[in-house]
């Protein structure tokens, strides 16, 4: 069984896909590392982000496992690769890889922002998990504090909004719900209330399938 999650940063998507996985016996991948992971070989390289050709070989080069997460996961890399992640030729170059993770035996959980629309557009079961941009920003700059990272609460809130606006708005495979996913709104909702709601979505779906 495929499972697509998708939303914005911060919605709880993540958690409640390795929630998923681990409930389902799956394999997991969080697509937004891709995208850090490439925009990380640009910093690195002193690169351009917006340099499309040279954003292509960056994630051509990459392999699954070579993803540093404690590198990856930070406020800076998550806009960066919100900036490489709007070039349609960086998202060929991870299609593939993000298709044949899903096509496993057995299957995959993948969370991303296009995992419903382009790279599982048949999965049975699909979640589009959302929060306010408020509750966003309150879980996001918490766990930047856990890691050391002092940010303050208005400029999460604004680099979320910023952020929303370019993956919502670019035009390759933008932010947006499948026709056929379920939204699950997790504002209101504990990580336990979210997760016990999305395994009830993902069981309405595979009673269906
Ligand atoms: O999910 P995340 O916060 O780690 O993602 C970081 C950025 O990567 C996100 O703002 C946009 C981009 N991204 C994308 O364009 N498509 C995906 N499937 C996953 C992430």
């Amino acid at each position: 069984m495929i499972i697509a999650i998708d939303g914005p940063a911060a919605s709880g998507k993540g958690t409640i896909a390795r929630r998923l996985a681990a409930h389902y016996g799956l394999p997991h991948l969080d697509t937004g590392l891709l995208y850090r992971a490439t925009a990380r070989v640009l910093l690195e390289r002193g690169e351009r982000l917006d340099d499309s050709s040279r954003a292509v070989s960056a994630a051509r080069g990459l392999a699954l496992t070579d993803f540093d997460e404690k590198k990856l996961r930070g406020a800076e890399m998550g806009e960066a690769a919100s900036v490489v992640g709007a070039i349609p030729e960086v998202r060929a170059a991870l299609l593939d890889m993000q298709q044949a993770f899903a096509a496993r035996p057995g299957g995959a959980v993948l969370d991303g922002r296009d995992i419903g629309t382009v790279i599982c557009p048949n999965a049975p079961a699909k979640i589009f998990v959302t929060a306010d941009p408020e509750t966003r920003a309150q879980r996001r700059a918490l766990e930047l504090a856990k890691r050391g990272e002092r940010i303050d609460y208005a400029s999460v809130l604004a680099d979320i909004r910023k952020r929303d606006e370019r993956d919502s708005g670019r035009s390759s495979a933008p932010l947006l719900a499948a026709g056929d996913a379920v939204r699950l709104d997790t504002s209101t909702l504990d990580i336990e209330s979210a997760v016990a709601a999305a395994i009830r979505i993902v069981e309405e779906r595979r009673s269906r399938a």
